[in-house]
């Protein structure tokens, strides 16, 4: 970059940091860096330095940035008609339905504008086909279960069926009937699911929570009570979906289909889209007029859906999900062995995890010092969520800068009490008590 031009960007940086403290509201801490571009698997500030993205905008930028594919589809919509109302057909909405359906298994598409929004949709889906459809014995069919340490999303709805108190309370009262059942404790989701339930939700691996997996039996459990129920088995897609475990969808890892699967985050390429795809005999709870949205499935962001979906397809993205995560593992697993303060490496594809017994936040800020972009959940469990287009020299640049991290990062031992499963209450269905968490600190 030439040296005049260099100096008026990074004033021009300087200054939109000056506003943004000044005239955001506060609802989240960033470092001092404002990023003006992205290329592959690299974000870049105004002097041009380069970030390597292991965070992926928290699972959104599937392909990196400026692919051409997309960038091309872009640039020829934005010409055609960025917007047109849901009340008339366009050429992309029947065809990216058509194509989420073969990924799915399932029927129907509801498109959204988030994620948060594809799960208001679904849960209203599930009460709707429960009130049409209900024997409850007489009691209102309204209850919804979702797992603890569950997070699905900002909104009301939403909000109400995600677990950490930090995010209901103080926006509290929610909406009601809300239940969570213990993580992988198929005896606790017995004694909760009961006639009144209209639907269980739950994220096959929890994301925000930590980078959790559901169980084979706890969801073959949750199929059946849903079935016997007549309620809606949600899963929600919208971090671990659409390939980020080497497969279309996590849940198709289990034996049995869900009946509402929620997607938002990479289905436009980083265009905001979210969808409610459904069963046929679910579908049919919405009926013309009783729920909509006015941007939500429009003609451009829908063009860029089904080009990233054909690029995933095309470009075997899948199969390099799988190589590049077990290369990943491979040198996380490496590190573990010499960094007593990693519990544990979990996740699949490239939804991976590090369980620490120390604090993330301060590894999280080296690592953006060393220009790698990653993020931690819950004090202190590193989430890695990287483009599916990183290669074998993309991982070993990661490997490399994160060993530095580790190696420098200050080791404070987290403190605060948990409620968030370990190895055991994995392995049990219990969740871990203060005092696991305090013995686990202590190793
Ligand atoms: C599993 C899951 N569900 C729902 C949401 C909410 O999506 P959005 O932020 O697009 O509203 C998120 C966001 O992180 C998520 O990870």
């Amino acid at each position: 970059m030439k040296k005049a031009n260099a100096s008026k960007a990074l004033k021009a940086a300087a200054g939109a940091l000056r506003d943004a403290e000044q005239h955001l509201m506060k609802t989240y801490r960033r470092p001092p860096v404002v990023f003006v571009r992205g290329k592959g698997c690299y974000l870049y500030d105004p002097a041009g330095n380069a970030y390597l993205d292991f965070l992926g905008g928290i699972a959104v930028n599937a392909l990196g940035y400026s692919h051409p594919r997309m960038v091309r589809v872009i640039q020829r919509e934005a010409k055609h008609a960025v917007h047109f109302s849901n009340l008339f057909h366009s050429s992309f909405q029947g065809p990216l339905a058509k194509k989420l359906a073969e990924w799915s298994g399932l029927d129907r598409v509801f498109f959204t504008n988030s994620g948060t929004e594809a799960v208001e949709g679904a849960l209203k889906l599930a009460r709707a086909y429960a009130k049409k459809n209900a024997n409850s014995m007489g009691r209102p069919k309204t209850r919804i279960l979702a797992l603890e340490n569950s997070f699905h999303g900002r909104t009301f709805g939403a909000v109400s069926v995600t677990y950490p108190a930090k995010y209901r309370e103080p926006f509290e009262p929610l909406v009601p009937g809300a239940e969570f059942v213990r993580f992988n404790d198929v005896a606790d989701l017995q004694e909760k699911f009961t006639s009144d339930v209209c639907a269980i939700i739950m994220e096959p691996i929890q994301g925000e929570g930590g980078i959790t997996a559901v169980s084979d039996e706890f969801w073959s459990a949750a199929r059946k009570l849903s079935a016997a129920n007549g309620a809606a088995l949600i899963a929600d897609e919208i971090q671990c979906g659409l390939g980020r475990t080497g497969r279309h969808f996590t849940y198709q890892k289990f034996a049995e289909t869900p009946d509402i699967v929620t997607v938002a985050k990479p289905l436009a390429g980083g265009l905001p889209l979210g969808a409610v795809i459904a069963s046929e005999k679910f579908a049919e709870g919405f009926t013309p007029g009783i729920h909509g949205t006015t941007f939500g499935g429009g003609p451009l962001v829908c063009a860029a859906a089904l080009e990233f979906l054909k690029i995933v397809e095309e470009e075997d993205l899948l199969k390099n999900v799988r190589e590049q995560s077990a290369e990943i593992v491979s040198g996380l697993k490496g590190l573990q062995a010499r960094f007593d303060f990693i519990r544990e490496v979990r996740g699949e594809g490239l939804i991976l995890g590090l369980d620490l017994s120390i604090e993330g936040a301060p590894i999280v800020e080296e690592a953006m010092r060393q220009r790698l972009i990653i993020n931690c959940t819950h004090e202190h469990i590193l989430r890695f969520l990287p483009p599916f287009i990183i290669r074998k020299k993309d991982v070993q640049g990661f490997l490399g800068t994160f060993t530095k991290v580790l190696e420098k990062a200050p080791r404070k031992a987290w403190a605060q009490e948990h409620k968030l499963h370990s190895q055991d209450a994995l392995r049990t269905g219990k969740a871990a008590g203060a005092k696991g968490q305090a013995q686990a600190v202590a190793r």
